[in-house]
């Protein structure tokens, strides 16, 4: 599973000329790649994507189904708009948005319900990992987010922050360790992928290991000739 997640770029019509442009590449392939895209783009990727095996998401949305809570974007909305799937508890919105992993729980129930895929991120700081946390905020992250929730149903995206937009991908034996260990008390058929500075030159290396089934990528998915390339890789193993 590749996921491209945009974050805060591209206007709609910079969006739809994007996927004009990766059509050749994605003409051919077998499995589906992921596009999660800002709010006002969902609705012309969806279209532009139409007939290819390119599925388009959300990178966040609140959990109550309506009511007075000013900027923010539901469930049924982001359904009513086309998407498939949503990214939830990305570290930027627990970091710089004050995301919680309860408040992360009721989304991840609330895109359930609505029959959208969530994409459930976890990940631990920097200072963390020096402190040999780890696991311990890995767990914590994963109970919280995901408790009462049906399990089967989440695909979770390891994101280590101190990889996140720095180059610094963890490397393929860090991620699998970490991997393993999340995979744990998951479904053992659940998808679990990695983030944090992935891009050509590292995937097939993270791809290769036995429980990175994916990967989530920023900066490399925001032009056509490194998230081709990416879905190329994929494509080949
Ligand atoms: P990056 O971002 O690939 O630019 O490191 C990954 C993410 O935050 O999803």
């Amino acid at each position: 599973m590749i996921i491209g997640n945009w974050k805060m770029h591209k206007t709609s019509g910079e969006a739809r000329q994007f996927i004009h442009s990766l059509i050749p590449f994605i003409q051919n392939i077998s499995t589906s790649v992921f596009l999660a895209v800002p709010f006002t783009a969902i609705s012309s990727c969806v279209e532009a994507a139409e007939g290819l095996k390119l599925i388009i998401g959300a990178q966040n949305m609140h959990d109550a189904d309506e009511g007075a809570f000013t900027g923010e974007i539901s469930a049924s909305m982001l359904k009513e708009a086309g998407a498939s799937f949503v990214i939830l508890g990305h570290s930027e919105r627990r970091q710089l948005f004050y995301e919680t992993d309860a408040f992360i729980n009721r989304k991840v129930r609330s895109a359930l319900q609505s029959g959208l895929q969530p994409i459930v991120c976890i990940g631990e700081t920097q200072e963390e990992r020096a402190l040999g946390k780890t696991q311990e905020v890995l767990t914590r992250q994963l109970k919280d987010s995901l408790f009462g929730l049906d399990l089967t149903r989440v695909v979770v995206a390891y994101e280590p922050i101190w990889a996140i937009g720095t180059g610094q991908a963890a490397t393929p034996a860090i991620a699998q360790t970490v991997h393993a260990f999340i995979r744990e008390p998951l479904p053992k058929k659940n998808i679990i992928i990695s983030a944090g500075s992935v891009n050509p030159g590292n995937l097939t290396a993270l791809l290769s290991e036995p429980d990175i089934n994916g990967a989530l990528v920023g900066g490399a998915s925001l032009n056509v000739e490194d998230f081709a390339q990416l879905i190329t890789l994929r494509n080949s193993l």
